[in-house]
């Protein structure tokens, strides 16, 4: 195992797709131990352009994890531990909103958390007092801006806000559950947004989540089913951008 107390600017978790961040120059490895169990797996620690950053696949780098047993508290709290107070969270997800299809990106501002059973609070352990942190506005607005602005500077196209609604999975949701997202004013929909972003705020760390669409959700696209195939195609091709809005992202 070893330890780093050196400051990073950024940490990003890459959710299905981004499981290491390209052009991470002079990485290094680091194993953290938890109060909460084991993350994901290593975090790589280096240098994206001018910046420092520390990186982890939310679903291991083998994508052994479903979204449902993603360790997201040991995930939130590896990051912190290693310095991180500014987390941007990478999550494919299908698009509800006409206009949200295959390989759009959205810096989403709201979220609906529809997960269960997910251990979704540091201070939900014995002993610990009861704490209800404000989660008006789960997305941080500087680092949000900060992320637009990047993109712009990279000359990526982004969709500023949208609401993310997050389900259970593992599987994709059935036509008639997109609907009532719908209805509910989700405009995207995935499996990885919660509890990680309430994790966050309990930490004090500013998140914020780029959103890539990997596929129309069940009933908006023109297909009668949903092809991983297809999903990971265009996940491929939205997330060669990403590292290209890492690099341009600056604390303003
Ligand atoms: N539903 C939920 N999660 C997803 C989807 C979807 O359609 N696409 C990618 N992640």
């Amino acid at each position: 195992m070893t330890e780093t107390t050196s400051p990073v600017a950024l940490g990003v978790i890459g959710g299905s797709g981004l499981y290491a961040l390209a052009g991470l120059q002079d990485a290094e490895r680091h194993r953290v131990q938890t109060p909460f169990g084991e993350p994901s797996g290593e975090v790589v620690i280096g240098m994206l352009g001018a910046q420092r950053m520390a990186f982890l696949a939310r679903h291991g780098e083998d994508h052994r994890l479903a979204p449902h047993r993603v360790n997201y508290r040991a995930n939130v709290w590896a990051l912190h531990q290693l310095g991180v107070r500014r987390l941007v969270a990478v999550n494919a997800v299908g698009g509800i909103r006409a206009d949200l299809g295959p390989r759009s990106i959205v810096v989403p501002d709201q979220l609906i958390d529809y997960t269960w059973g997910r251990e979704g609070s540091f201070h939900d352990v014995d002993g610990a007092k009861v704490e209800h942190v404000d989660f008006t506005e789960p997305y941080a607005a500087s680092l949000r801006r900060q992320l637009l602005a990047a993109a712009a500077e990279a000359g990526v196209a982004v969709v500023d806000g949208g609401c993310y609604g997050v389900t259970q999975g593992p599987s994709l949701e059935t036509r008639a559950e997109i609907a009532r997202l719908r209805r509910d004013g989700c405009d995207l929909v995935g499996m990885t947004g919660m509890p990680e972003a309430v994790l966050a705020r309990e930490l004090a760390v500013d998140y914020a989540c780029l959103a890539l669409v990997a596929n129309f959700a069940a009933g908006c696209g023109d297909q009668a089913e949903i092809s991983a195939a297809d999903i990971f195609a265009h996940l491929e091709a939205v997330t060669a951008h990403v590292p290209a809005i890492l690099v341009a992202l600056r604390a303003v």
